[in-house]
């Protein structure tokens, strides 16, 4: 089976991080957030993957490369096209039913359980949806008893009657449907695909995921993301080393810790978990570190105090600094939470 994983969005709402960067490349876990999406696909046994990609797609042109996995592709568009307009643009000649996912998201989502209902259902598309608390910033779809969705309320402002299964940015699609797509034009299709097929009468299911879901397209969202699985959703809380580590003896460092390689921690400094430190990173003495992500080759000076940090690649600070809720890069600093 094919998938097309959508990665040509700005991503404004990460910034400061993916100023020079696509989003779908920063590190979770010390890896490329992308790598975790194409091992989740690769586990249901989808390995036929393209990139729909716009911006920074050398980036992602040289990923691919470097993943060295001959059914990963990548599709530049000319110009941003939409979600929608960007898999026409990419899946020229589709003979089966294929996946389609959007690049920023995370999820436990069982795709092999989601196609066997896709096809039970005979779906022509099958949406995957998500429950959450408040939808008034989602695309509410409504389903009737027989999991058929009757309708898209995108953002809704009423609360009352309205669902809280809400589009996780999934989507199952045959073939024949790619037709209504206006080929090389914008077109998304949250606002323009999905309505327009209902009020033709397409057969559209809504899934309903129950596990783990996150878009991790805001700083905090991210920041989340990446201390969920640290902590192995509550049930870890060790400390993990890459090569080269060079920890002095007096320092303390409580788990949830992720180190990559060659990272150096001096004496007295305290790691106070979930921390994870990229490669090549270089903390000082009487350092204090707690709940922070730090990508590589950062350097954090002597008596620093930093806490709910994301830190970019290649920053100092200097002696003394003391840091918190921020995220920092390319000496952009924007809060993390309100
Ligand atoms: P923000 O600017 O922060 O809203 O981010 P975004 O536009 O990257 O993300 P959004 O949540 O709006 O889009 C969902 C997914 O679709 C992301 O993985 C985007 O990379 C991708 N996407 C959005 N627009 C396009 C597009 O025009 N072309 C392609 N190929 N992908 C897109």
């Amino acid at each position: 089976m094919e998938a097309v994983i959508l990665v040509g969005g700005e991503g404004t709402r990460l910034r400061p991080l993916n100023q020079h960067l696509p989003k779908a490349l920063v590190p979770v876990l010390n890896r490329p957030f992308l790598s975790h999406m194409i091992e989740h696909l690769s586990k249901h046994g989808v390995n036929n993957i393209t990139l729909a990609a716009g911006h920074f797609s050398k980036l992602l042109d040289d990923f691919v490369k470097d993943y060295s996995n001959p059914n990963l592709c990548i599709s530049v568009e000319p110009e941003p096209l939409g979600t929608a307009g960007a898999v026409r643009y990419s899946v020229k000649n589709p003979s089966e039913t294929f996946l389609v996912l959007n690049g920023d998201i995370f999820s436990s989502i069982n795709i092999s359980e989601l196609l066997q209902f896709h096809n039970s259902k005979k779906s022509e598309v099958t949406i995957a949806l998500t429950f959450v608390e408040d939808p008034s910033s989602f695309g509410v779809v409504q389903t009737n008893q027989h999991e058929r969705i009757n309708a898209f309320v995108e953002k809704p402002q009423q609360k009352e009657d309205i669902s809280h299964w809400v589009n996780a940015g999934i989507y199952v699609i045959n073939p024949n449907i790619l037709e209504n797509i206006p080929f090389g034009q914008f077109y998304m299709f949250e606002t323009g695909l999905f309505p327009n097929l209902l009020k033709q009468g397409y057969h559209l299911y809504g899934y309903k995921h129950e596990g783990f879901w996150i878009d991790m397209g805001t700083l905090p969202k991210y920041f989340n993301l990446n201390s969920e699985l640290l902590f192995n959703f509550g049930n870890d809380d060790s400390i993990k080393y890459g090569v080269n580590c060079d920890i002095s003896e007096t320092a303390v460092l409580e788990g949830p810790i992720l180190l990559g390689d060659n990272v150096s921690i001096g004496s007295d400094s305290k790691l106070i978990g979930p921390v994870i430190l990229g490669n090549d990173c270089y903390v000082g003495g009487g350092v204090e570190i707690k709940n922070s992500l730090i990508w590589e080759n950062v350097t954090i000076d002597n008596d620093s105090i930093v806490n709910g940090v994301i830190i970019g690649s290649d920053e100092v600070l200097p002696s003394g600094s003391e840091v918190s809720n921020v995220a920092i890069a390319e000496n952009n600093f924007v809060q993390i939470y309100d």
